[in-house]
């Protein structure tokens, strides 16, 4: 943000914190070394999850990304490399539970990934999935049905940053009709992935859709941005609004 924006734009800073133990559970981050383009050794997922349970957290559902090209991971890999976490935060004596889902990718892939069955979810057999950045996936609502026929319960990772349902609010109404839950990353609210993030996060804080927040941390400039997200207004407002299901988990 420039100078002129910073001067005009009304500031959504506050000057105390927000309490992330409030939140309880973070259901979004990739603290499995090695596996995606999150935590690439053990040692960078101790010293993330360390800082997780500097803010408070209670427990940490960590998902690594599934995609058919470039993340070919699977529940084997994936709980594998969770047990090597789970110990190596116990040796350091880090006080925070650990458990593992996935991110699923809405590609050409992730029917046939729901026919044969086994996903990894959370909690109430939650889905955390996302789609491209670039444009909108055709197959979008018979992915959403097929999920949801299958007793799955799909929460659309980050809705707030794909540029293409910007001038489309009505998009996300749709999709909480169909029963699609909605996760917002914190770091969105700094403006971190850009003024548009930032704007349709607070629209929907303001319309109290939001059903999960997460870190969607991947290192520790994230941790940082976190930092200073704890100082947004809309972030103090949605923890308060008791619509969030974190804590439950
Ligand atoms: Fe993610």
């Amino acid at each position: 943000m420039g100078f002129f924006d910073r001067f005009f734009t009304k500031s959504t800073r506050l000057d105390k914190k927000a309490d992330l133990s409030l939140i309880g559970v973070d259901m979004h981050s990739h603290f499995i070394p090695g596996i995606d383009d999150g935590a690439q050794t053990i040692e960078d997922s101790v010293n993330l999850l360390k800082a997780m349970s500097e803010f408070g957290y209670r427990k940490v559902i960590t998902t690594p990304h599934i995609m058919s090209d470039f993340y070919q991971n699977n529940p084997e890999i994936i709980l594998s490399g969770l047990a090597k976490v789970k110990e190596a935060i116990q040796q350091e004596g880090i006080a925070i539970e650990v458990e593992a889902a996935a991110e699923y990718y809405l590609d050409f892939d992730l029917e046939a990934k729901i026919d044969k069955g086994g996903l990894l979810t959370f909690g109430n057999n939650y889905l955390l999935f996302e789609v491209s950045y670039m444009n909108p996936p055709d197959i979008l609502n018979q992915v959403i049905f097929k999920l949801a026929t299958n007793g799955y319960r799909p929460v659309l990772a980050h809705p707030e940053r794909y540029p293409f349902w910007y001038n489309d609010f009505e998009k996300y109404e749709e999709f909480k009709d169909k029963g699609v839950l909605l996760q917002l990353n914190i770091n969105s609210l700094t403006g971190y992935y850009g003024g548009g993030a930032k704007k349709i996060a607070e629209q929907m804080i303001e319309k109290n859709m939001v059903d999960f927040i997460g870190s969607d941390c991947h290192r520790m400039d994230h941790i940082q941005v976190m930092k200073d997200a704890q100082c947004e207004k809309y972030l103090h407002q949605l923890i308060e609004s008791g619509m969030l299901r974190n804590a439950a988990l």
